[in-house]
């Protein structure tokens, strides 16, 4: 099917809502409680404008970045998102695919419904795996050992869920088909016990070092909202951060993840990568989060309403319509290079 019709993420999220089945859709589109996060993660990017400069050469666009030494063609990333067979039956496999064509990193969930193997193998670069710790120790070293076995780069810690946030909306649907069900999960079946959980209410920093006794790969951490644990990171030792609210999926904190991201570029002071999420629906929005100081940004609903009708290819056109945008919002702005991109592009609303 020609997808050209469909001109930008809020079309995909039209016929989505139209023929995902209404609680999957409920599933994605919530968050915790009255969305007040979920909400501010988008209205933040409104509250700021950008400031474009003139008359520069603009024929030629770099979009590139590096990360942890290898190049990727925009900072255009694909967040974790959990089982995705919820809204394509292709799942993970379409998004990787999809991920593969366009060259694009993703991030694949440890609740996926396809394992970390079966997605890896279909992608030339294998992504980077996310990981829920689980309170199964034995379980939570076979998730690491198998990814990095199967060529897993960098392991991505979401530290924001010592427990799940309060889903009103989709909190059966979570119990049915997170909770309830991991012989559903490529990665979890056989490996859980009833009683264990994928999550951890106990988990403190120690968890990085036994994570580093037990794997070579990176360790980045998902979830990061203050400076105080910006600075915690960078004294434990990790190769990055994400600053991530879970979507408005968790702590119902009214925090969007753009407003707390300066005062965490500003402790990080470059020594680690910042990635950022939550609420990133347009090219513009990717541009003002890198003029804020993110190295790269992560997509979650973005993409997956572009899996849901039409899976790989939905998933494509999402990342093509972003690339789009941010390449020709940089040329309209006056920049060539991701790098150039800086806070002297972007202003707070006056009025
Ligand atoms: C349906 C859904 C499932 C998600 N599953 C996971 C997950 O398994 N692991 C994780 O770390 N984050 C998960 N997230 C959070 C995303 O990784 C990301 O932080 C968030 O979607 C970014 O906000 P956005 O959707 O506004 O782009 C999920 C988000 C959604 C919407």
């Amino acid at each position: 099917m020609d997808l050209s019709k469909f001109k930008n993420i809020n079309d995909f999220k039209a016929i989505a809502a139209e023929k995902l089945a209404s609680q999957a859709y409920d599933y994605l589109t919530g968050g915790a409680e009255d969305l007040r996060t979920l909400e501010r993660n988008k209205l933040a990017y409104a509250q700021y404008q950008i400031r474009p400069r003139r008359l520069i050469d603009v024929s030629s666009i770099d979009m590139s970045i590096e990360l942890f030494g290898r190049k990727w063609d925009t900072p255009i990333i694909l967040s974790p998102v959990g089982v995705q067979a919820l809204f394509h039956p292709q799942g993970e496999i379409a998004t990787a695919k999809a991920a593969n064509q366009q060259g694009h990193l993703m991030i694949a969930s440890t609740v996926s419904n396809y394992s970390y193997q079966e997605i890896a193998d279909v992608c030339r670069v294998k992504p980077w795996f996310q990981l829920y710790p689980t309170t199964n120790l034995e379980a939570r070293k076979t998730l690491i050992q198998r990814a990095e076995e199967n060529g897993c780069e960098v392991l991505v810690l979401t530290i924001d869920v010592p427990t799940v946030g309060n889903r009103e909306k989709h909190a059966k649907m979570l119990t049915d088909n997170v909770h309830g069900r991991t012989g559903t999960m490529g990665n979890l079946k056989g490996l859980l016990n009833p009683d264990d959980i994928f999550h951890d209410l106990s988990m403190t920093w120690e968890i990085i070092s036994w994570i580093r006794e037990r794997t070579n790969m990176r360790l980045i951490l998902k979830g990061i909202l203050t400076y105080e644990d910006a600075l915690l990171a960078m004294e434990f030792g990790v190769d990055g951060i994400i600053v991530s609210n879970h979507g408005g999926r968790q702590l119902e904190s009214d925090m969007s993840t753009l407003e707390v991201l300066p005062e965490i570029v500003n402790a990080i002071g470059g020594k680690i990568p910042v990635v950022i999420d939550g609420g990133i629906r347009r090219g513009t929005d990717i541009l003002k989060a890198i003029a804020l100081g993110a190295d790269a940004v992560c997509i979650g609903r973005a993409f997956i309403y572009g899996l849901s009708v039409f899976g790989q290819n939905g998933v494509e056109r999402i990342l093509a319509i972003l690339s789009d945008e941010l390449e020709r919002n940089m040329r309209l702005t006056g920049v060539t290079k991701i790098d150039s991109i800086n806070t002297s592009f972007i202003r707070k609303k006056q009025w």
